[in-house]
């Protein structure tokens, strides 16, 4: 069994960002909700658990709590934040009410440079998000450091292997936090961070052999980064039982559908079926301007698409996904129960009845940045790998209006000036997705001699961490300048760009 951390998630906002912290040190973990029990653990014991923050006051009537049976395992047990306050709580200690003074940043000084403080500073800026604290220590542990404010900043009981902290390791605004983590996973638990993407693409072959056996494997291919890191992952356990369906739409940036067949077809060699449907989707969307309208139009058709390529390959037992972890996680809500988000519009969902898989999600476990590695180790290109997200309905979300075939390739065109200048910026990982999008409006204008009365492109660029919320990108001006020009001199049809400066939100990413 492989060593691993369970991570039971009270809810915070930062949880996600505990097991990414891990995982950057090469020890696998879960996060698992705040309830799971003892009994459930065993069955497959972690080497250390983590009980996270959240929002909730360990004092309130119903705040979400733990196991009991946890305390007993005899595994090391580390809090932070509410996991500590609960610590504080459950094993016989007092949390008192918070005061809001104790948010932010603070100064901690250690006061025993041992345990999770072995070798380092004094004292350290630390980032707290909680008022409630841990006023009077349970029996048997004793303080490792406090802030001006919180006697208690940090809790130690080494005969029993429990560790609290009030503060985050797992933020950046805690800069010595990820060498605490280390003392407790590597020193306290006994981990040794031995998880390596080699080794867990092998382990992943091999279960992918196992499950699937002598039968073949469909796989709906969007060319974005998961759907194809699927298929490289997928070739490499079945070889030719893997069929990856590829729907061009025709809605697809400039030459992405010739890139997308290129790779898997000729540099890869997976059976790539690749039906161009771009006429039949563009004659379902004539005429139609609603974006709802839009969405279902493409949705359906490419169900349709889909299922009548799947026939030609007679009965298939299995379907793969490429669903990742942040999709899957039963996040523990204090106030709702588990809040999985499916991320549908991604997945091949509502095929017909004659088209039933059994489904296999091999990237169910990992991180969006875990997948890119993933995708890189197994010979992706850098253009796959590092690929921007992309709309499932394409370019249609970025024609605002008709969606015709010369609006098409005017987007086309506009959007490969955006991205061959956004390309030049040596910060250009920063930006989540820059895009151009096609209004349809026209502006006067004057070319030579004469007068223009064509359309408007509108650029947009982001940042942001999940696609939930983003801020407009500054753009330089220099950058601006060249996409404006390229655009107006080079792009037919269109007199005028303009920069999108609204963040989501109020705004969304797509402008459909
Ligand atoms: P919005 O426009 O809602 O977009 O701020 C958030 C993120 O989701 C992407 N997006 C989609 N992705 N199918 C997808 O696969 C869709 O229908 C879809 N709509 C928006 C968008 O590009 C952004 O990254």
């Amino acid at each position: 069994m492989h060593e691993w951390i369970a991570i039971l998630d009270f809810g915070s906002q930062y949880s996600q960002l505990i097991a990414r912290r891990l995982r950057e040190r090469r020890v696998y973990c879960e996060l698992l909700r705040h309830d799971t029990t003892a009994a459930r653990l065993r069955e497959r014991p972690p080497r250390g658990i983590i009980l996270s923050g959240g929002p909730a006051s360990v004092l309130e009537k119903g705040a979400p709590g733990c196991d009991p049976g946890l305390y007993a395992m005899g595994v090391p047990l580390l809090g932070v934040c509410y996991g500590m306050q609960l610590m504080g709580r459950d094993l016989g200690g007092a949390v008192r009410p918070g005061e809001k003074r104790e948010y932010g940043l603070a100064r901690l000084e250690v006061l025993e440079a041992d345990a999770l403080f072995r070798a380092l500073p004094e004292t350290m800026p630390v980032w707290m998000s909680h008022g409630d604290q841990v006023e009077r220590l349970p029996p048997g542990f004793r303080a490792l450091a406090r802030t001006a404010t919180c006697p208690h900043a940090a809790m130690a009981d080494d005969a029993r292997r429990m560790y609290g902290l009030q503060f985050h390791p797992e933020v950046v605004h805690t800069p010595h936090g990820g060498e605490i983590l280390n003392h407790f996973l590597f020193n306290i638990c006994g981990c040794s961070g031995d998880w390596r993407m080699s080794s867990i693409i092998e382990e992943r072959v091999a279960q992918m052999r196992e499950r699937i056996g002598g039968e073949h494997v469909i796989l709906g291919l969007s060319g974005g980064v998961d759907s194809s890191v699927v298929a490289a992952l997928l070739h490499r356990a079945v070889g030719d039982r893997l069929h990856a369906i590829f729907v061009d739409n025709g809605l697809l940036r400039y030459k992405e559908a010739e890139q997308v067949r290129d790779v898997f077809a000729n540099t890869f060699g997976v059976d790539l079926r690749a039906p161009s449907a771009g006429p039949l989707f563009l004659e379902r969307l004539r005429g139609v301007t609603d974006p709802e309208q839009k969405r279902k139009i493409i949705g359906r058709t490419f169900i349709d698409v889909f299922a009548d390529e799947a026939r030609k390959l007679g009965p298939v037992r299995f379907l793969a996904q490429g669903t990742l972890y942040p999709d899957v996680i039963e996040s523990a809500s204090p106030i709702g129960g588990p809040s999985a988000t499916i991320k549908s519009h991604h997945n091949v969902g509502g095929l017909p009845p004659d088209l039933q898989f059994e489904l296999v999600e091999p990237l169910r476990d990992l991180f969006k940045d875990e997948v890119r590695q993933m995708g890189r180790e197994l010979g992706l290109p850098e253009s796959i790998v590092d690929r921007q997200p992309f709309p499932g309905p394409g370019l249609a979300v970025r024609i605002l209006g008709e969606v015709t075939p010369g609006a098409v390739e005017t987007l086309q065109q506009a959007d490969l000036r955006v991205q061959e200048e956004i390309a030049k910026l040596p910060a250009h990982r920063e930006i989540w997705q820059a895009f151009a999008v096609l209004l349809p409006v026209r502006s006067v204008g004057v070319m030579g001699d004469g007068r223009t009365y064509e359309n408007v492109v509108a650029v947009r660029a982001v940042s942001s961490q999940d696609g939930m919320t983003a801020d407009w990108y500054r753009l330089p001006y220099e950058t601006l300048d060249a996409i404006a020009r390229r655009i107006i001199n080079e792009v037919r049809g269109v007199n005028r760009v303009v920069f999108d400066i609204s963040s989501k939100p109020p705004s969304t990413i797509e402008w459909e």
